[in-house]
């Protein structure tokens, strides 16, 4: 008994990742490309990083959460690109079962903490236009503290029930995933022992970690929206709606990937459609966030030109009177 349990155990030991199909021409490009969007991703969201933290201008409860978010987002991109990058560099796809258990659990780990992040965020920007008199007092540095502390604790906690759970699982083979990165479902298709515990907890978890937190933000939105509606002025509703739109976009872009990608139904037609899809959340939404922030945002140029000048690397009669 004990020997047939353990010849099921150590049967895998590592899976192929089946990435983005066999042509040969094609994995080439794939990996310029996707090597200009893991050096993009994270130079522009270290840099917001670095700014956040080095300028005092950039120390309110707004910005304080985009920090987070971009290290989060560096995170999250090393968990997927820099493996996907030597697998098409060197033609090998195999990831070892600890490596896939790793990335999976690190990866839902950061997921879960985006969607609070993006949750609180929303929060942030419900009291700064609705209640903008109490905003002071609720958003203190210590409430944003707890808010973030709190994102942290629960997603890592809600993981490690997923991990201990998947650890236990024994897969017998095949161990071939078709996808670019270790992801929930196609592991736990490839499981031969009884999955139903852990979809159950797994859909448990979605509900916490997805449902509640989009439901907070659709919450604050819909108060943001009816606020901003309620302004007489056209200057005043443009300018209230200016602070919102970047994390709105944001918002949209993430969860309308997700929601694309693990509602489809899963059939081998649509399923190169879905790797598509999560493309855009897993490599391209850290991409454009950065962007999406500083782009049209007044605040990050100055921030960007006064730590510039700080550094000694351009200095201008402007940036001196910015300070
Ligand atoms: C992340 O949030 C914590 C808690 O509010 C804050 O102290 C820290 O400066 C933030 N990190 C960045 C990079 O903004």
């Amino acid at each position: 008994m004990w020997d047939i349990e353990k010849g099921n155990q150590t049967s895998i030991t590592e899976f192929i990742l089946l990435g983005f199909g066999n042509d040969p021409e094609l994995q080439p490009l794939l990996f310029v490309i996707f090597l200009m969007i893991y050096i993009t991703t994270m130079t522009s969201n270290l840099l917001l990083v670095l700014l956040v933290v080095a300028d005092h201008h950039l120390h309110t409860p707004m910005y304080i959460f985009l920090g987070n978010l971009s290290c989060l987002e560096t995170c999250y991109s090393s968990i997927i690109l820099p493996k996907m990058l030597t697998n098409l560099f060197r033609g090998d796809r195999s990831i070892s079962f600890t490596g896939c258990i790793a990335q999976f659990s690190l990866f839902g780990s950061c997921i879960c903490m985006e969607t609070y992040l993006l949750a609180a965020m929303s929060y942030d920007r419900y009291l700064a236009i609705c209640k903008p008199l109490l905003y002071a007092s609720i958003m203190h540095a210590k409430a944003c503290f707890q808010l973030v502390a709190a994102a942290w604790i629960t997603s890592l906690l809600g993981n490690s029930f997923i991990i201990f759970l998947m650890v236990q699982l024994s897969f017998c083979g095949p161990n071939k995933i078709d996808h670019y990165f270790c992801d929930f479902r196609p592991i736990e298709k490839l499981s031969c022992s009884d999955t139903t515990l852990i979809e159950l907890v797994a859909f448990l978890l979605t509900i916490i970690f997805t449902a509640i937190p989009l439901l907070l933000t659709l919450t604050s939105y819909v108060f943001i929206i009816a606020t901003i509606l309620k302004i007489p002025s056209t200057t005043g509703k443009q300018k209230a709606f200016s602070t919102c739109s970047s994390h709105l976009t944001v918002v949209c872009i993430f969860y309308g990937t997700i929601i694309i990608v693990y509602m489809l139904p899963d059939n081998s037609t649509l399923r190169h459609l879905n790797k598509v899809f999560s493309v855009f959340y897993t490599v391209l939404t850290p991409l454009v966030n950065p962007l999406i922030y500083s782009l049209r945002n007044k605040e990050v140029h100055k921030a960007l030109r006064r730590v510039g000048c700080n550094l000694k690397l351009f200095c201008t009669k402007q940036t001196e009177l910015l300070k």
